[in-house]
């Protein structure tokens, strides 16, 4: 089976989140089920430098006026397509946002048009290969199907939700320039508050809706997750489906990590310690036996930053180092750092964006906070687990059902691997961090944590053969509907 699969980012070419974690490990599992994927991204400079040997298959006069091309490459074992777009890709900044960091402001352009090459190619555009199936990501990619259905393209389609906050809304006048007729402004498409939403017509027009954890699959139906869309996915609940991410167990491997100045495994955690003297040094604070508590991700409202702020003395009142690292808000990190400042050599705040610095962080940390207030899936806290640090998470979507609380009964059953809490406000943080504190404090539960949290496997095989399974029911009805109505029935 061919799969096209149309994403704005893919690791280890161009990453601002678990979405190119996603879209680049998802594919070598499917292969295990038979399922041969190719991946359709934008041609970003940076990607192209990294791709090496490449070839044109074929160009576009028109899409949505510019002019285009379709690249080929093979890159870490990954099968390509990249569009190649001067005029909407070839620019300085990341995937969404300029040098500045601020959001591109064609954005509706770029995406729709990545969208639209998708839909062609579903179509047959591109002379010797047509895949079976298209599985779209998030926004950037949601206005495949609608441009599928518009064309009479009728494969199947399955968008996965990765983030339910990102819709990737624009004023309705674009709609002429995305080369879209004015009868799709309906409220059973784009049509959303009077504005258009590219995700919404995603949901709309897609066969199958998946989102990255069953727990989150349950709360965007609720009003309080369904950032407004709620209404359109109570309507297609019956498409709806949960599958949890997997992790790339090559890339996050503390035994083979190339960042980690001292690689070990649950045998060998002892080694951990030298990690941890290194990240220390290189984050300028003390070197003492208190517990680090780290956190690597985007600082925004989602991630519940703002709350470890006003929760982190918890951790350095009480003798333990907070490390910091990620990018976004200016007013939360203006936050982290006014705690930070009070508590010079046991607390670091560094933005940036970097991943042998996020494994070195993996490999060093005691545990790893992440309070989000929601969080479809995350997968910083499977790479602690794997890393031997114990995660502090909320109990919300993909965290509730990836991490199990140290309670009693956990605990004397052998199987927790870190500690939750709900409600998520900044009271219940400060007492998972205590609760953590104490347990440190005991190093023979600590440790016995930090096993059981080594020994759980959030690999892809399970959650890859559900995509599979899905893939292959779409294509079995669409073949039987294919001959039910050859032969008039
Ligand atoms: P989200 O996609 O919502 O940001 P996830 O937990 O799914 O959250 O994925 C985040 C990914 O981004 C992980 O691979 C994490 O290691 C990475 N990441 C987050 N912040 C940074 C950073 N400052 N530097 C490097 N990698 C980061
Ligand atoms: C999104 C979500 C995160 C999820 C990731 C990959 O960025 O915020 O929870 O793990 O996508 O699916």
């Amino acid at each position: 089976m061919k799969v096209l699969s149309v994403t704005s980012e893919l690791f280890p070419l161009v990453k601002t989140g678990g979405l190119a974690d996603v879209t680049g490990s998802l594919p070598k599992a499917l292969a295990l089920s038979g399922v041969e994927t190719t991946t359709l991204l934008p041609a970003y400079p940076s990607v192209m430098e990294k791709v090496g040997q490449t070839s044109i298959l074929m160009s576009f006069d028109d899409i949505l006026g510019e002019r285009a091309s379709l690249i080929h490459a093979r890159a870490h074992g990954l099968d390509l397509l990249l569009l190649d777009c001067p005029a909407l890709f070839h620019r300085a900044g990341g995937p969404y946002v300029d040098a500045d960091g601020r959001d591109h402001s064609d954005n509706w352009k770029r995406f729709a048009a990545l969208s639209r090459a998708a839909a062609e190619i579903a179509h047959g555009a591109l002379p010797g290969w047509q895949p079976d199936l298209v599985h779209t990501h998030d926004w950037q990619s949601a206005l495949t199907s609608v441009y599928m259905r518009e064309m009479g393209c009728d494969l199947p389609v399955v968008l996965t939700i990765h983030n339910l906050a990102f819709q990737g809304q624009f004023e309705r006048d674009k709609l002429a320039s995305i080369g879209l007729p004015e009868h799709v402004f309906s409220t059973d498409c784009l049509e959303y508050f009077g504005d258009i939403s590219y995700l919404k017509g995603g949901l709309q027009t897609a066969d199958i809706i998946t989102t990255v954890s069953p727990t989150y699959a349950r709360e965007i139906l609720t009003s309080r997750f369904g950032m407004g869309l709620d209404g359109v996915l109570n309507e297609r609940v019956m498409a709806l489906r949960g599958i949890v991410n997997g992790i790339d167990l090559d890339v996050w491997n503390p035994m083979t990590d190339p960042y980690l100045p001292r690689n070990y495994d649950a045998t060998s955690l002892k080694r951990k310690r030298e990690n941890r003297s290194v990240l220390l040094d290189r984050f300028g604070l003390d070197q003492d036996n208190g517990p680090v508590f780290s956190a690597v991700t985007r600082l925004t409202w989602q991630k519940g930053m703002d709350m470890f702020a006003e929760a982190a003395d918890e951790v350095l009142y009480n003798g333990g180092k907070i490390i910091v690292f990620g990018q976004g808000d200016g007013e939360i990190e203006h936050a982290l750092r006014t705690t930070a400042a009070r508590y010079p050599g046991r607390m670091a705040v560094h933005v940036g964006y970097d991943e042998p610095t996020a494994h070195l962080i993996h490999g060093g940390s005691d545990a790893i906070v992440q309070p989000s207030r929601f969080e479809p899936c995350g997968l910083t806290q499977l790479y602690a687990l794997r890393y031997g640090c114990v995660p502090v998470v909320s109990r919300t979507g993909g965290l509730s059902e990836t991490i199990i609380d140290a309670n009693d009964a956990a605990m004397s059953a052998r199987v927790a691997t870190g500690f939750q809490f709900h409600p998520v406000n900044t009271e219940g943080l400060r007492l998972a961090l205590r609760r953590a504190l104490d347990t440190y404090a005991d190093t023979r539960n600590w440790a016995r944590l930090q096993n059981q949290g080594m020994k759980t496997r959030f690999s892809w095989e399970r959650s890859a053969e559900k995509y599979a399974a899905i893939y292959f029911n779409l294509i079995k009805r669409r073949t039987e509907d294919g001959l039910r109505h050859s032969i008039g029935a």
